[in-house]
């Protein structure tokens, strides 16, 4: 989708259809800069439709005359007290969809704000991203049209001419790249399992594309290079096991970021088999995976200042005659040996090989990011990421990241005490609890012994990855969650 700045000047005024946000009890729509009479005219129409600015409610008007449009989309945004960049990403996606529900190809965004120049950068930024993101349709498999309307194919955002001009430009130039990054990785984790088989991530991941560079290590080298872990969930698929480097080099790097992503490509649970139920929605277990990669694309585009090594060990989770049984040892990259009980927990075992040959390049932070438990969506739900971390600042700097991302995350504690739940009697550990508890808790304490003395942190995104329900501005599937919120972390970081 293309999105343009437009000053309110240049308007040809009436052409389109304009969106406008509105306050709760708002006199008038947010940013408004029309006559009077008009106002009056919008705000009796809208009345009449019984639209009082809620939150993510919205209503199509269509006043008389032509000012300031011929048809007026009011976008609710709720209370404009405490207004957050989040309530304009919602109420931007649901606004655009009705937009594109209505047979438009494109829409008019009047800019709410004005005043603090990091504000308006972040709510330009929030109003693309919702905008955008709410367009994204995965429909590469539909042999017909369904009779719905198109996604929209552009949007103008009209900036008041004394607004912020370089900040608004700045922060819709930004949206567009963490929309389409997310976009991305919705499209990876959207795609059938069959057709993104380990090597096929790998074939993806190579093409990147910009300052990105690929490597690719196949089973043979996996044991050449201690991976038992990946070795042994990947030996129960035709598919073989990969193993993927990534790295952006960003010029005069003021830091140097690892990146870890889960990338089983399907995660049946192996001879601990899940159920049927489950089973539907496995091919998202690459979201980790899809993550680091749209990250990186997105940094490479911003030519962010910083090094990103990306690790990702990609694998079928599969029975078979050679699969990996309960009461199997593994070796990992880290020399320490695993019991495995539970063949589903699988994602552990190849993470913590990727953690282990992460931090022997000494990288300033280690974040891995997950699809790692159920317990997690149990602990947080689906609408918050669970963090947990060695490093109090990176962890930190992380929780802002997802709020300012509108992708929230919310910190479980290591606890020491757990630990003794992971301790085999046969091998230095085992892959599951002794206890049915906490076990996202003791999902990201197995990871621990994996780092050292690293910072780092782990994103569980089991909850957040993936969507039965349709969002604001998310079709139901693959959110894309969360590339956001890492990108404003590398953002950060790169100063
Ligand atoms: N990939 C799953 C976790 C998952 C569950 C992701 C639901 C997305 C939605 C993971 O490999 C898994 O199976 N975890 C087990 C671990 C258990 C056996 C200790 C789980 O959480 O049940
Ligand atoms: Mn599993
Ligand atoms: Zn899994």
């Amino acid at each position: 989708m293309q999105v343009k700045v437009l000053p309110l000047s240049r308007w040809k005024g009436n052409e389109q259809t304009l969106i406008m946000f509105m306050g709760e009890g708002s006199p008038a729509p947010l940013g408004w800069k029309g006559g009077e009479a008009s106002l009056k005219r919008l705000m009796v129409a809208s009345r009449h439709e019984g639209f009082a600015g809620k939150a993510q409610h919205v209503v199509l008007v269509h006043p008389e005359d032509e000012d300031p449009a011929r048809r007026v989309l009011l976008a609710g945004v709720g209370p404009v007290q405490g207004l957050s960049e989040e309530s304009y990403r919602r109420s931007a996606g649901v606004a655009s969809k009705a937009a594109a529900a209505a047979g438009l190809k494109g829409v008019t965004v009047l800019f709410p704000e004005r005043g603090d120049p990091a504000r308006v950068r972040r709510c330009a930024q929030a109003i693309v991203e919702g905008v955008v993101l709410a367009q994204y349709r995965f429909a590469h498999y539909k042999t017909a049209a369904d009779g719905t309307p198109g996604p929209l194919e552009h949007a103008v955002i009209l900036r008041n001419d004394d607004a912020g001009t370089r900040e608004i430009t700045a922060g819709a130039a930004l949206g567009e790249v963490a929309a389409s990054a997310a976009a991305l990785a919705r499209d990876l984790v959207n795609e059938p399992p069959s057709n993104l088989t380990p090597q096929k991530l790998a074939e993806r991941a190579s093409k990147l594309g910009g300052r990105v560079r690929a490597k690719v290590f196949d089973a043979k080298s996996l044991e050449r290079m201690g991976m038992g872990g990946v070795a042994g969930v990947g030996r129960g698929s035709a598919n073989p096991p990969v193993f993927i480097s990534l790295r952006y080099q960003g010029s005069k790097p003021k830091s140097r970021i690892a990146l870890v992503g889960k990338g089983v490509t399907f995660d049946s649970g192996g001879l601990s088999i899940k159920t049927s139920e489950q089973l539907e929605t496995m091919k998202c277990d690459m979201a980790g995976a899809a993550t680091v990669m749209a990250v990186m694309k997105a940094a490479d585009a911003l030519k962010l200042p910083i090094q990103i090594d990306g690790y990702i060990p990609a694998v079928e989770n599969l029975p078979s005659g050679s699969a990996i049984k309960p009461g199997d040892v593994l070796k990992l990259a880290s020399g320490k040996t695993v019991e495995v009980l539970n063949t589903d927990a699988e994602g552990r075992l190849i993470l913590a090989d990727a953690l282990a040959h992460a931090v022997k390049e000494k990288p300033d932070h280690v974040i891995d990011v997950a699809t790692l438990t159920g317990g997690v969506m149990t602990a947080l739900g689906s609408g918050v990421t669970g963090i947990m971390g060695t490093d109090k600042d990176l962890v930190a700097a992380l929780l802002a990241a997802g709020e300012a991302a509108g992708e929230p995350m919310w910190q479980l504690p290591l606890v020491r005490d757990y630990e003794e739940m992971i301790k085999s009697k046969v091998a230095d550990l085992r892959n599951t609890a002794t206890r049915k508890e906490a076990s996202a808790i003791v999902g990201g304490l197995f990871l621990k012994e994996a780092v050292g003395g690293a910072s780092w942190a782990h994103l569980d995104i089991a909850g957040t990855a993936w969507s039965d329900r349709e969002g604001p501005y998310a079709p139901a599937g693959a959110t894309g969650c969360p590339v956001r919120a890492l990108l404003a972390y590398l953002i950060k970081v790169a100063g």
